[in-house]
Parts: C-alpha cells; sequence; structure tokens
C-alpha cells in the first residue's frame, strides 16, 4: 500500500547501485574478498526500479540474480569497480555505493599460480586501493545525490552516530547509511537495520528486511533530491 502511494517518485531518473564485494587477485587462481553479498544493492536496484528508475547495477562478483528491469556491469576488483562507476557518473543523477570494495589489493600480485617453498609461510605485501565513492564525490555534478554505506562494529548508537559522522565528513557523501555490524551477521542476511545520516544528523531510521530498507532509503534520496545543497 505505501508502495503504492510512493510509486514512480523516481521516474526518470538515473540511479546507479554497486553491489557486492570485490575480488583482489593473488595469483590467477587466487583472491582476497569479503563477505557482501550483494542483497542490499539488489534490493535498492529492485526498489528504485520500481519507483520508475533507470537502474544500472555495477555488480562485484555476484551471482545473486539482478533485477530484470536494471542493466548490469559486472566487474572483479576495486579498480575494474572504479573504471565501471567513474564512467557512468556523468550521466548517473543518483550514486548509491552499496558495494563492499576491498580497501587492499596485493601490490605485486602473481603472473603465476603460487608455489609452496618447503615449509616456509607467505607473506603477500598490500596496497590501498582507490576510494571509488571519494572519487565520485570529487567528480559530482550539480544535483547529483550520492550515497555511501558504513558498516561499522560500533557496539553503541552514540558510537555509532560518531563514527558515521567522521565518515561523512571525510567522504563527503550526501547521505550515509550505518549499520552497526558488532552483534555479527548481517552479511548475507534478508533483514537488516540502519541508521540513515546527512550533514545535519539522523535523518532516517530502519530496521527489518532489506527490500524495505532500500524503500527508506531512497525516501532519503527523493527527499535530498528535493532540498537546495
Ligand atoms: N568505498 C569505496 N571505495 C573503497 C572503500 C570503500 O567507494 N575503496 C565506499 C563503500 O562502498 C561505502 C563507503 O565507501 O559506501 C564506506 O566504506 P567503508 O569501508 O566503511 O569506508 P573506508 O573508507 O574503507 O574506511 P574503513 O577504514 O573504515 O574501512
Ligand atoms: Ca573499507
Amino acid at each position: 500500500v505505501t508502495r503504492a502511494v510512493r510509486a514512480r517518485d523516481l521516474d526518470g531518473v538515473r540511479l546507479t547501485v554497486s553491489a557486492g564485494g570485490t575480488r583482489e587477485a593473488l595469483d590467477p587462481v587466487r583472491y582476497l574478498s569479503n563477505a557482501s553479498s550483494g542483497r542490499m544493492g539488489l534490493a535498492i536496484a529492485r526498489a528504485a526500479a520500481l519507483r520508475g528508475a533507470d537502474v544500472t547495477v555495477v555488480a562485484a562478483a555476484i551471482t545473486a540474480d539482478v533485477p530484470g528491469s536494471a542493466d548490469v556491469q559486472h566487474v572483479t576488483s576495486t579498480a575494474d569497480l572504479a573504471d565501471a562507476m567513474m564512467a557512468l557518473a556523468p550521466s548517473s543523477d543518483v550514486i548509491v555505493m552499496a558495494a563492499a570494495p576491498a580497501d587492499f589489493t596485493p601490490a605485486d600480485p602473481s603472473a603465476q599460480k603460487l608455489k609452496k617453498s618447503g615449509d616456509a609461510g607467505l607473506s603477500v605485501e598490500f596496497s590501498q586501493t582507490t576510494d571509488v565513492l571519494a572519487a565520485l564525490v570529487r567528480a559530482r555534478h550539480d544535483d547529483q545525490v550520492i550515497v555511501g554505506f558504513a558498516a561499522e562494529t560500533a557496539g553503541s548508537r552514540e558510537r555509532l552516530l560518531e563514527l558515521g559522522r567522521a565518515k561523512l565528513a571525510r567522504k563527503g557523501c550526501d547521505l550515509l547509511v550505518l549499520n552497526d555490524v558488532s552483534g555479527g551477521a548481517v552479511f548475507g542476511a534478508a533483514d537488516n537495520a540502519v541508521t540513515i545520516v546527512d550533514s545535519t544528523g539522523v535523518v532516517g531510521e530502519a530496521a527489518g528486511d532489506k527490500n524495505l530498507i532500500a524503500h527508506r532509503i531512497l525516501d532519503a534520496v527523493v527527499h535530498t533530491k528535493g532540498t537546495t545543497r
């Protein structure tokens, strides 16, 4: 019912959402990744399409079904994700960085499959990846709304908001969707609980099904779009 009331409030809006966890190659057959399932990003894609948006999903190592109504670009590493997002940015009205990009990548991935050497261990040097969200913010055009996510092991609401405020300021995005992952299972789960903040403070709160949370996030986007920055 509520969905019918809101229907089409993103009519014609071009929304690009990243989803999933990137993979950073150690050698041709091994990679470093994380537990992101991509469900939150895909839920946003689905919800945005229902509300009339033209949706593009940049999917990092996602095997789950991407909604048929959305365009999809598959990527592997954070560097690939950065390239895809930067290419889509000029033609995007809303960008949602729901993906979990690896922060580090092997500095010198091996072209050959790594071999054991006697009973020695393995040390790998990592370098930092591109901060895609920060790059998107630097390239932002007028009226573009950029949304970031932050999963923090905060432990308390006060600490979560403190970490969120700092991250929002550091990234410079319009909205930041915070969730506390101290309890454990969020990754891969159907449910979640989030707090949405902008530079003025808390602008939304949602708990439950990721589809429902997606609509709350889009409500905040619609509200932000209607506000002069
Ligand atoms: N992000 C990104 N590029 C990266 C890392 C993160 O675009 N290389 C985006 C994520 O998609 C998310 C937001 O930045 O929307 C916050 O991610 P998070 O991991 O919380 O922030 P980091 O800057 O990586 O900081 P931390 O050291 O806390 O991991
Ligand atoms: Ca990170």
